[in-house]
C-alpha cells in the first residue's frame, strides 16, 4: 500500500489472534485501531471506532447494520468478518453502498465438523451426565440400565445443509467422520442435491423424510430467512422419540421453546447445541435445567490453529479490499 497520503484507517472490533495482527502491522499505510479486549465491543464504542474507517474487521457478535455503516461514513470500502457465517451483516445495505465483504470459509471446516461429531457423541452417550454423576457421588455401582444412550452403529443420520461443513471439499467433513462408526444410511436435505454426496452414498431427501427417518439429525446449514425457525414444533413432532438433535449452525434455526417442549415431554431423546439464541444463553434458561440437553458455548472452530488461520485470512481479506485487489475469500454479494 502506498504511504502517507493514502493512509487507510482500519477498525478491529476485538482482540484477535496474533497471526492476523502481524499481517496488518506489516502493511504499509494502514492505521489500525482496535477494541483491545476479549469481550465484545460496546455498541457505542463500535459506532465511535468505525468513524471514518476505510476497513472494518469484525466478528460474528457485531451486528453490522445501517447505523454502523452510517457511522462509518463514505470511506468504508471493506468489511472483513472473522467467521464463515455472515448473518450478522446486513448485506442489502452493504451491497447498496458498494462495500466489499470478506469471510473465512473452508479454514474452519475441519475443526467445526470435529466438534459437531464430539457433541453428537457426548449427547448420545450422555457424557456430561456421566461426568456429573462421578463428581456428585451418584455412581454407586455398575448398573445394567444406568446412563444408557444411543449408539451410531446401524443408525440413520440426517444432515440438514450438506455445505462445506456438511461435506469438506470433496471429503464429507461430518459424514466422513461418522461413517466409521457404522452408520447405515446417510440422508441430507437442502436446496439442491449434491453430486459429491455419492461418495458417501448420501441420499437427498425432502426435509420431512429426513426428520422422520433419522436417528440423529445434524443441522449444519447457514442461517437465512428460509432456515430461521426451521426446527420448530412441527419439525420435532415428526422426529423419532429415540432421536438425537444436534445444531452447530446458528441458534436461530431452532425455535428453542419448541425444543424445550420436545425434550421435556420425551418427544425426542436428547439435543446437543453449540449455538443458541441468545449467546451467551442466560444461566437460568430452561434448556439448562434439562439433563438431556448438552449446551456448548459456540466453540465449533475453537482450536488454536484454526483461530490463527481465521484471523490471518480475515486480515488478508481486509488488505485486499483496502487495496482494491483480490481478496482470498470474498463473499459474492
Ligand atoms: P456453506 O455455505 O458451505 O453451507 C451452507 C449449507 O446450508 C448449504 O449446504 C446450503 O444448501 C444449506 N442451506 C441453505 N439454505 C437452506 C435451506 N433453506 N434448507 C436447507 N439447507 C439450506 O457453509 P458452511 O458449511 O461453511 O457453514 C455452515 C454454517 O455453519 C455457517 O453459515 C455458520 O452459520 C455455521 N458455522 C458454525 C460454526 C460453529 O462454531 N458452531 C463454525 C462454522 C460455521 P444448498 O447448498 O443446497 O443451498
Ligand atoms: C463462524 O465462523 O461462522 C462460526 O460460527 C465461528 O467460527
Amino acid at each position: 500500500m502506498k504511504a502517507a497520503a493514502k493512509l487507510m484507517k482500519v477498525f478491529i472490533t476485538r482482540r484477535i489472534p496474533q497471526e492476523g495482527m502481524k499481517i496488518l502491522a506489516a502493511a504499509e499505510g494502514c492505521e489500525v485501531s482496535q477494541w483491545d479486549s476479549d469481550e465484545p465491543v460496546p455498541r457505542s464504542e463500535l459506532l465511535k471506532g468505525v468513524q471514518g474507517a476505510h476497513g472494518l474487521l469484525c466478528l460474528l457478535s457485531d451486528k453490522i447494520d445501517q447505523e454502523v455503516l452510517d457511522a462509518a461514513g463514505p470511506n468504508l470500502k471493506v468489511i472483513s468478518t472473522m467467521s464463515v457465517g455472515f448473518d450478522h451483516l446486513v448485506l442489502s445495505e452493504i451491497k447498496k453502498r458498494g462495500i466489499r465483504v470478506g469471510y473465512t470459509p473452508d479454514v474452519l471446516t475441519d475443526a467445526t465438523a470435529e466438534l459437531t461429531v464430539a457433541l453428537l457423541l457426548a449427547t448420545s452417550r450422555r457424557l456430561p451426565e456421566g461426568v456429573e454423576e462421578v463428581k456428585s457421588g451418584g455412581w454407586s455401582s455398575w448398573k445394567p440400565l444406568w446412563l444408557c444412550g444411543y449408539g451410531l452403529s446401524g443408525s440413520t443420520v440426517g444432515i440438514i445443509g450438506l455445505g462445506r461443513i456438511g461435506k469438506y471439499l470433496f471429503r464429507m467433513a461430518i459424514a466422513q467422520r461418522l461413517l466409521p462408526f457404522g452408520v447405515k444410511r446417510l440422508l441430507y436435505s437442502g436446496r439442491t442435491a449434491k453430486s459429491y454426496a455419492a461418495e458417501v452414498n448420501g441420499e437427498f431427501v425432502p426435509l420431512d423424510t429426513l426428520t422422520s427417518e433419522s436417528d440423529f439429525i445434524v443441522v449444519s446449514c447457514s442461517l437465512t430467512p428460509e432456515t430461521q425457525g426451521l426446527c420448530d414444533k412441527a419439525f420435532f413432532s415428526k422426529m423419532k422419540k429415540t432421536a438425537i438433535f444436534i445444531n452447530s449452525s446458528r441458534g436461530a434455526v431452532v425455535n428453542q421453546e419448541d425444543l424445550y417442549d420436545a425434550l421435556s415431554s420425551g418427544q425426542i431423546a436428547a439435543a446437543g447445541l453449540d449455538v443458541t439464541t441468545p449467546e451467551p444463553l442466560p444461566t437460568n434458561h430452561p434448556l439448562l435445567t434439562l439433563k438431556n440437553c448438552v449446551v456448548l458455548p459456540h466453540i465449533g472452530s475453537a482450536t488454536y490453529s484454526t483461530r490463527g488461520v481465521m484471523s490471518a485470512l480475515a486480515a488478508q481479506n481486509l488488505l485486499g479490499g483496502l487495496q482494491g485487489s483480490d481478496m482470498p475469500s470474498e463473499l459474492t454479494l
